[in-house]
């Protein structure tokens, strides 16, 4: 089936690891340009040696970029459009969750799930949009939580900003439709990346990854009995950036293996 993405250039935010490196991966593989962002040098380093598996290095744009930062959002945003010749596709899918219920959060976690679940998605939006309005249309896919519509107790903080982005991904995708900017959420439940890694190693280094996944899952009560992998979000991604999603916009698609009675 042909995507239409040959051609294409996406920008994935926070495709240094998880999901978004995955995503980038998928991209190059249809065809697609792809620029990648994260913080750490070493992240980035080595998602470009991974990337290279996929591409030619001249379909690859790798940068450092703190995401709440705008001006190294738009010094990364432009660079990546000079560099590939336009901007198509956004995928916003830097950032990571706190946890602590309401008395333990304190200002500075609040406030940095503000600005990953706000200020990042605003600063890369006003980036991205005149190069999509110029060129006829576009595409941004904001990763989202289950959380966002069944909030939990012991991620007070995550759960409320992830409410408001994806309030704030419906508004983009009206604000946007004029200029053929189709905008939609793709919300996530346990997903088996270096965020959940950083986690087992942290609690159960010495548990055999596969059974502690396993029981996370069934502890989660997850109706599909497991925790999803990256490429099962990656691919929803993909088909959110095709020519085969031409009518789907303001849309949230839940990629949690049935989690949640949220409608
Ligand atoms: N995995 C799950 O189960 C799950 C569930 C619900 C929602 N999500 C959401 O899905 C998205 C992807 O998560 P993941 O599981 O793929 O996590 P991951 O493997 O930890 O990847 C996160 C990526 O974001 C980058 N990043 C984080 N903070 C950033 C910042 N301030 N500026 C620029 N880049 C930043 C990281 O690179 P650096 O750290 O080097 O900057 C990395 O490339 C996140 O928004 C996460 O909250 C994940």
């Amino acid at each position: 089936m042909d995507l239409g993405l040959k051609e294409k250039v996406a920008i994935v935010m926070g495709g240094t690891s998880g999901v978004g490196l995955k995503t980038a991966e998928m991209l190059l593989q249809e065809g697609a340009k792809v620029a990648v962002c994260g913080r750490d040098h070493k992240r980035i380093d080595n998602a470009y040696q991974h990337l290279k598996n996929f591409a030619e290095p001249e379909r690859i744009f790798t940068g450092s970029c703190d995401v709440t930062k705008e001006n190294e959002v738009y010094e990364f945003i432009s660079s990546a459009a000079e560099t590939l010749g336009a901007v198509d596709i956004l995928v916003n899918s830097a950032g990571r969750s706190v946890m602590g219920h309401f008395f333990d959060i304190t200002d500075e976690q609040w406030t940095e799930q503000i600005q990953l679940k706000y200020f990042a998605i605003i600063y890369a939006v006003r980036a991205v949009h005149s190069y999509m309005a110029k060129s006829g249309g576009g595409r941004i896919i904001n990763i989202n939580a289950t959380l966002a519509k069944e909030p939990e107790r012991h991620m007070v903080a995550t759960a409320a900003t992830r409410a408001g982005l994806l309030n704030l991904s419906k508004t983009l995708a009206h604000e946007l439709a004029p200029d053929n900017i189709l905008v939609n959420s793709v919300s996530l439940g346990l997903i088996r990346t270096d965020q959940w890694e950083r986690r087992r190693m942290q609690n159960a280094p010495d548990a055999d990854p596969d059974s502690w996944y396993t029981e996370l899952a069934e502890k989660r009560k997850i109706p599909l009995g497991r925790v999803g992998e990256s490429e099962e979000v990656a691919s929803v991604i993909v088909f959110l950036s095709s020519n085969k999603a031409s009518y789907v916009s303001g849309s949230t698609i839940e990629v949690a293996g049935g989690l949640g009675k949220a409608l």
